[in-house]
């Protein structure tokens, strides 16, 4: 069949490198996709936010999958728009409609979903711009660390966590009062502040039963020590030491099954993966947040330990047909590590020329995001650039290789994290 992949990142480069090994995809399309993806399919200009031109490109090329990776396609309704248009139903979208994306897409409506569905995540108040004052006072009321979410999507910066009250205050103001991230915070979940240790699990899902794919850890700061800003994350592990099988079998009875039952349940049409952000507190494990896709860098991670054909999954996935049960996976570890621009979360350069891409290292995958072709060179292209999965039978090695791999690549004003998993003993 033919499939067509919507992205451009380290998250779909995973994905098209898995893909583009399954023997029932004759033509893999990626939309845009990035230098690196050239190698798993054919990358293709064709821009999703125009629905004519992508409608078109699916008939013309006779696409019989559509894969969507990142999450404003989805929040946006992409999937409801081939579901409802008489030429493209037939094909099988991976990816939730946009009431069901909401489960990412609005901060309130995944807490509320959590609320109705006894899912267990931190207590929280929502306001709107017309309660700014009663959200000030809400504040004064509650102890810190204080954490205030935009409800909508605010590209992973609408979480802010603030020590103390008159920070918090001031943050209020900025968000409900003078709509700092836009029309994604006219509304703002105030939560209760967990303490704990993050991970994240992954389920692909169609609506009704799901398989359980690899867990993964990401590092979401720009600095070592997880100190500085957030970013989309600086590097992954999985499996996950201290995700054992009783955690496991707490985050399946008390999170996952309840999420699954409660979409069945509230008859949202959900074909896709769901991220569950997690967080192992002194009370279990609760719900951070919901995604309504795969994590970036955690794809690379989870799928490359994923050991089964991924396309038949997808096409039960879209007609229903999907058995509750784990995804085979493999043994071995994978951790990644990415290398970025110089400045990144904030202002960097691009189009710095990148060299040692050409060399290898056994068990190492290099998977690029922000890059592009200029001059027959590849050069940087986005804020995290690339990064390197190794794997081996244990974790630390395969970090070692990872980091090994990333020696040979440089590029002006390279940056990484050096301390991906030493706070799991693995470095
Ligand atoms: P989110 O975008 O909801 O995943 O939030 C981004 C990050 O903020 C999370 O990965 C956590 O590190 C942190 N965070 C979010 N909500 C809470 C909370 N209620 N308590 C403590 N930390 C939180
Ligand atoms: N790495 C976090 C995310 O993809 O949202």
């Amino acid at each position: 069949m033919n499939v067509l992949l919507l992205g451009s990142g380290g998250r779909e480069s995973a994905l098209a490198w898995k893909m583009a090994q399954s023997p029932m995809v004759e033509s893999l399309f990626i939309a845009p996709g990035n230098p690196g993806m050239k190698a798993y399919g054919n990358c293709v200009s064709v821009d999703w936010k125009d629905r004519h031109a992508l409608a078109h490109f699916c008939t013309a090329e006779n696409i019989h999958m559509v894969v969507i990776g990142p999450e404003d396609p989805l929040v946006e309704g992409l999937a409801d728009y081939f579901a409802e248009s008489p030429e493209l139903s037939h094909i099988h979208v991976i990816g939730p409609k946009k009431e069901a994306a909401q489960l990412e897409g609005s901060k309130d409506f995944s807490k509320e979903f959590m609320r109705r569905h006894g899912i267990p995540t931190a207590g929280h108040r929502t306001f709107t711009s017309d309660q700014l004052e009663e959200a000030k006072h809400y504040l004064t009321t509650i102890d810190g660390p204080y954490v205030l979410k935009a409800d909508g999507l605010a590209a992973g910066k609408g979480v802010l966590i603030l020590d103390n009250l008159a920070d918090a205050l001031h943050e209020m103001d900025a968000m409900l009062g003078q709509a700092k991230f836009g029309a994604a915070s006219s509304r703002v979940v105030v939560e209760e502040f967990l303490d704990g240790i993050e991970f994240s699990v992954f389920v692909l899902t169609d609506g009704k039963d799901f398989m359980l794919m690899p867990e993964a850890k990401d590092y979401k700061r720009i600095g070592e020590g997880d100190r500085g800003l957030n970013t989309g994350g600086m590097g992954a592990v999985s499996p996950v030491p201290f995700v054992d099988s009783e955690v496991k079998k707490e985050v399946l009875s008390n999170i996952i099954a309840p999420t699954i039952r409660g979409l069945a349940h509230e008859k949202m049409d959900y074909v896709g993966f769901i991220f569950f952000g997690l967080i192992h507190t002194a009370k279990g494990v609760k719900v951070i947040e919901y995604n309504c896709r795969m994590g970036d860098p955690e794809t690379e991670v989870v799928i490359p330990r994923v050991d089964e054909d991924l396309i038949p999954l997808f096409i039960d996935a879209a007609t229903k047909k999907l058995l509750t049960r784990p995804m085979a996976q493999s043994e071995m570890a994978a951790c990644t590590v990415m290398q970025v621009s110089g400045g990144y979360p904030e202002a960097y350069e691009k189009g710095k020329p990148i060299s040692g891409l050409d060399m290898d290292i056994e068990g190492v995958l290099v998977f690029q995001a922000g890059t592009k072709e200029r001059d027959g060179q590849i050069v940087s292209h986005g804020g995290r650039v690339l990064c390197a999965t190794g794997m081996a039978p244990e974790a630390s090695t395969a970090l070692a290789k990872a980091y090994e791999r990333l020696d040979q690549i440089e590029f002006e004003g390279v940056y990484r994290r050096n301390d991906i998993g030493v706070d799991l003993g693995l470095r």
